[in-house]
């Protein structure tokens, strides 16, 4: 459609048409079968008229009930306008892969594209429109339990993987591409800061530290064409982001020019209430409707109060149509108007949804996303030369809960466990534990069989780790440690043997002082997806050379909580005088995490040589150039993440004592060397003054390069000229 006919179709509309657009409703509400609909339809007061004109469904998947829904409800809404189906495809449709924090784990943009991509063709073909992703809520706090969402801690990297996932989600063409799907960023904004870890928790930070690290990712999204934003639940200095006009119109509109459809969380409208910035949902709906939400998922404020507050003249009529046309232009954008159904096939989902295709890649990229935290001794690979030398014992073993908790239509049966993964490669070399083992106290027996497997055996694999609805929404955790039984099979498995590998199926960053204490290697997997077991296999016996590295700091303890490798200096830095007693210090334990944002091991060994740079100083015309030559010393292929880190040593604001501005994934061959190159440009440098604006200041800067943010070579000084 013209935009004129769009025009002329809200110009058509009634008032009640016109909110009808503005509402979301699950899809209990279409089911066939009246006893599905009544409890929803009497919880939220709705008939049969109000559901025919809400103008978009949330969480159905599937061809064949798209359709039907579609079909039947656009012959019921008096002007035909078409619904538009969105959903939570996070990781991966029905072929789930990794979850976010441990896709950001490779490093690698483009595989998070191509998760993106398959996620798409996967979401499109079962009827889907538009997805609820990417997730972009910056991360420091891992007792909460949505960090398994998110990309990390680095703005910067949250960006790049912003940028790829939208690419993926909708290609270039999202009005003819219907096997592509909108992108829907959330949670705008700062949802991943709340106070204690908790969720839904109060969020209050600076504006110039919001905009500084928090903004930046969900920029990087509107600015690849993102179509939606989703408001977060929290409140953002004061006011929750659904009734946020600064951060709705100010930041997001008018700032950045966003001009697509803003939907709120699930009942964040109505939460305006109970957050008590609004005494009644008649008050939510104005506060609402006057920042900018655009659609209200799950709640009815703007059903049941709008039409009287635009015709009492309290809410100005415009602002509702400036909404309705917003939500019109998405659906044209997505072609619906002439194509209502868009990529909904039953036989292409048939042939399409988890396809070998899709398997294979889910496989490839969660192999990526695995973290090496720990090899003492060398002792992975595992080598399958002794019969019945591998013990595999621990509650994640045989499990197949390795989806995570935003895996919506992926299913735990059309999963691979690692038990069922290592035994497909090594049949004769493996063992596994039959005694069923519980994640949080497993079993005297459990204990004892895993106990008497590694007396006999040369090497013990500890499948250890979290349920999936131990993090996710809702899942804050005060302790970040493995469920204490856990570590008691831990113990008594390394008393027998010291031959140990502790495998980690986990959401989140995760305590372990204790198991790198007692395990000789430790594997970060995280949820690997449907492909978990193949993937995490292939790294244990060495088809797969793990490169992954983290993207959020592991800490010692909870009690370090925030920590962070991008964290500004003080006045009395530890570093400086670790001696000192009045420096910024913890009486019990060090300052610095476990292990540190940018790390992880490989079965090859890296060598970094001299960092060069190109000259002492640098500006716009002429950028700085930092080569660095990386040899593989050791006799295994191998892929290396080295990483560019810098520090402004001067700002009109505290600046972090170092900061990524830029990472190169390379392959390396056995026995040889690659000179990877940085380019740094003070665009790259610039950073949020008090007064708000992004820019970079002239001055000196310390350059350094690694395989992480803790080993890195040693500064080397250099000059922005103005
Ligand atoms: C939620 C989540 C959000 C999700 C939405 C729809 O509560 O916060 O991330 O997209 O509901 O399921």
């Amino acid at each position: 459609m013209q935009h004129v006919q769009l025009e002329r179709l809200l110009s058509e509309m009634t008032m009640d048409e016109k909110i009808g657009q503005l509402l979301q409703i699950s899809g209990d509400f279409y089911s066939t079968t009246a006893q599905e609909r009544t409890g929803p339809m009497s919880q939220l007061g709705l008939t049969e008229r109000e559901i025919a004109n809400a103008g978009s469904v949330l969480g159905v998947g599937g061809a064949a009930e798209c359709r039907r829904i579609q079909t039947e409800y656009m012959a019921r809404h008096r002007l035909h306008i078409p619904t538009l189906f969105m959903g939570d495809v996070i990781h991966g449709y029905r072929t789930i892969f990794p979850i976010p924090l441990g896709l950001a784990s490779s490093w690698d943009v483009d595989a998070a594209a191509q998760m993106a991509r398959i996620s798409a063709r996967e979401s499109a073909v079962s009827g889907l429109f538009l997805t609820f992703s990417p997730m972009v809520d910056l991360v420091r706090d891992p007792r909460w339990g949505r960090v398994m969402e998110s990309t990390g801690e680095d703005p910067r990297l949250n960006a790049e993987f912003a940028r790829a996932m939208v690419r993926g989600y909708q290609g270039g063409d999202l009005r003819n591409d219907v096997e592509r799907v909108a992108a829907c960023v959330k949670h705008f904004a700062a949802y991943g800061a709340p106070v204690g870890g908790r969720d839904y928790n109060t969020v209050d930070m600076s504006e110039r530290e919001l905009r500084d690290m928090y903004l930046p990712g969900y920029r990087a999204a509107i600015e690849a064409g993102a179509k939606t934003v989703m408001t977060s639940f929290n409140t953002v200095n004061g006011m929750p982001a659904s009734g946020n006009k600064h951060l709705l119109r100010d930041i997001l509109r008018k700032e950045w020019g966003f001009d697509g459809a803003l939907i709120s969380d699930y009942e964040a409208v109505r939460e305006l209430v109970t957050n008590g910035v609004a005494q009644d949902d008649e008050q939510a709906a104005k506060l609402a409707i006057e920042a900018g939400v655009d659609i209200e998922m799950m709640s009815v404020c703007y059903l049941r109060h709008l039409r009287d507050l635009v015709e009492s003249g309290r809410v100005d009529c415009a602002i509702v149509d400036e909404a309705v046309m917003r939500v019109l232009e998405l659906k044209n954008d997505l072609g619906l108007f002439e194509n209502p159904l868009r990529g909904a096939d039953e036989g292409r989902e048939r042939s399409v949804v988890l396809s070998d295709e899709h398997r294979a890649a889910a496989r490839d990229i969660a192999g990526e996303c695995v973290v090496l935290l720990k090899n003492g001794a060398g002792i992975l690979p595992l080598h399958a030369d002794v019969p019945a030398s591998i013990a595999l014992a621990g509650p994640c073993a045989t499990s197949h809960d390795l989806l995570g908790a935003w895996s919506w239509q992926g299913r735990q049966k059309e999963t691979v466990s690692l038990a069922e993964g290592l035994l497909a490669r090594h049949p004769h070399a493996v063992t596994v534990a039959r005694e069923s083992c519980d994640y949080d106290d497993p079993s005297p027996a459990a204990i004892a069989e895993a106990v008497d497997m590694a007396r006999s055996a040369s090497v013990v694999v500890l499948a250890l780790g979290e349920t999936s609805d131990m993090s996710g929404e809702a899942a804050s955790r005060s302790d970040i440690r493995l469920p204490h039984g856990q570590i008691d099979m831990l113990r008594a498995v390394r008393a027998v043997n010291p031959n140990v590998v502790v495998v980690l199926f986990n959401g989140r960053p995760l305590d372990l002082t204790e198991v790198d204490r007692e395990a000789r290697a430790i594997v970060e997997a995280w949820f690997p997806g449907t492909e978990a077991g193949r993937a995490v296999a292939d790294v244990l016996v060495g088809a797969t050379n793990p490169s992954g590295k983290l993207t959020m700091s592991f800490p010692r303890t909870v009690g370090q909580v925030p920590v962070y490798y991008n964290s500004c200096s003080t006045g009395r830095p530890y570093e400086a005088k670790p001696r000192e007693k009045y420096v910024s210090k913890y009486l019990d334990v060090a300052n610095d995490p476990l292990y540190p944002f940018g790390f992880g091991l490989s079965y090859s060994t890296f060598s970094y040589g001299p960092v060069t740079v190109s000259g002492a100083e640098f500006d716009d015309r002429h950028p700085l150039r930092v080569d660095v030559s990386i040899a593989n010393t050791s006799d295994v292929d191998g892929v290396e993440i080295a990483q560019l880190y810098v520090r402004d040593l001067v700002g009109d604001a505290v600046r972090p004592v170092k900061e990524l501005k830029g990472f190169s994934r390379v392959r390396i061959a056995a026995g040889s060397s690659v000179t990877v190159t940085f380019s740094l440009t003070p665009d790259d440098v610039r950073y949020v003054h008090p007064d708000l604006a992004f820019t970079s200041d002239p001055g000196e800067f310390d350059i350094m390069v690694g395989p992480d943010s803790r080993h890195l070579s040693s500064p080397i000084r250099v000059v922005l000229k103005s």
